[in-house]
């Protein structure tokens, strides 16, 4: 069997085995309520034996291993469960002529303006201390020097993610600026853009937050050159890729006192090695790549809506671009 009408199969990399029945009966229920031409579809384990591979038409994945999607000679579309593509994107053989799309739903962008800002308030509050000190039941009042408004947050990529963390802390009151590859107008919102005004945009920048794509542009931008331009005192919020961090260059900057603390939600290993520096750090506060999990009803609506615009032959929303490497 190779003809397109008959090749239904989802085969699922996400959440494990567990999470099939799930899957299964989120995408019936938007295919039948929003999404009619994603009806039918039959959604199966990404290492079920009995699935022939050449009747695999869409992949929904994390982190599928290396070999695997090109391993699928009728692959129509690839769906990432991360706004990321980077996890697919490494593996040399990854099908290229395969649309990818990127999960970027409204949810999501919504949980990542959530995390951004009880970042930068824990930071600006400086909240590790009083957890510090409640571990120690000492009761020692402190003042911390600035209010929001008084704060610069920057934040590195103003995509779906970036925007939505822009707005929201711009509502805290924080003064807001961002930087992107092509300039923004965005309400309230001073946008820098490019290379050439990186320099200017870091040193304005009380809270580094980083929400760019994982590409050869962007590798180590979070780099002790970079680091140095922030202004002393500095805190970073790290939730991009961890391509872009040098840790190592973080570390440095936080034990010399030039920066003041950092959130660091991605890394290189995950989960992170038991020996890691950054579990004790005084200044890190680490969390474990949830800054913006979005909810498996929600992507399951988001995938059954680009499922269902693709089989209307119209274009789906999130696709990577192989060019610019996002
Ligand atoms: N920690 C987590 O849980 C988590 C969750 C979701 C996403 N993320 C991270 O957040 C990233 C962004 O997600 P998104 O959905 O917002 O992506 P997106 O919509 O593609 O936005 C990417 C932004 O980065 C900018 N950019 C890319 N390359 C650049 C460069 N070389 N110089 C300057 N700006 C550059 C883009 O500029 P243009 O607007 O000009 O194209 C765009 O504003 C993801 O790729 C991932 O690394 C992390």
């Amino acid at each position: 069997m190779t003809s397109q009408e008959k090749l239904r199969i989802l085969l699922v990399k996400s959440g494990g085995e567990a999470a099939i029945d799930e899957w299964r009966s989120h995408l019936a229920h938007f295919a039948a309520t929003e999404s009619p031409e994603a009806a039918g579809l039959d959604v199966r384990w990404w290492n079920d034996a009995s699935v022939p591979p050449e009747d695999v038409a869409y992949a929904l994945v994390w982190q599928p291993e290396p070999g695997r999607l090109a391993a699928l000679p009728n692959l129509r579309l690839i769906l990432s469960t991360a706004a990321g593509a980077d996890h697919i994107t490494t593996d040399p053989t990854w099908p290229r002529h395969v649309p990818l799309i990127r999960a970027v739903t409204p949810e999501a962008a919504q949980r990542m303006g959530e995390y951004v800002c009880m970042a930068s308030l824990a930071l600006l509050r400086d909240l590790k201390r009083s957890v510090r000190q409640q571990a120690e039941r000492r009761w020692n009042s402190f003042e911390t020097e600035r209010s929001a408004t008084d704060t610069c947050i920057g934040i590195l990529g103003l995509g779906t993610m970036g925007m939505r963390a822009a707005e929201m802390v711009r509502g805290l009151g924080f003064r807001t600026i961002g930087w992107s590859r092509s300039r923004k107008a965005l309400d309230g919102i001073a946008c820098y853009a490019g290379d050439v005004e990186l320099q200017g945009f870091l040193a304005q920048c009380d809270i580094l937050v980083c929400l760019l794509p994982a590409t050869s542009e962007t590798d180590a931008i979070l780099s002790a050159e970079h680091l140095a331009l922030l202004p002393r005192g500095a805190a970073l919020v790290h939730v991009g890729r961890s391509s872009h961090l040098r840790f190592d260059d973080l570390r440095a900057a936080l034990d010399n006192g030039y920066l003041s603390g950092a959130f660091v939600d991605v890394f290189e290993q995950e989960p992170l090695p038991q020996d890691h520096p950054a579990w004790t750090h005084e200044k890190i506060i680490v969390t474990p790549h949830n800054a913006a999990v979005a909810s498996r009803r929600m992507r399951a609506k988001f995938f059954a809506a680009q499922i269902a615009a693709f089989e209307r032959g119209e274009s789906p929303v999130g696709i990577y671009n192989a060019v610019r490497g996002y």
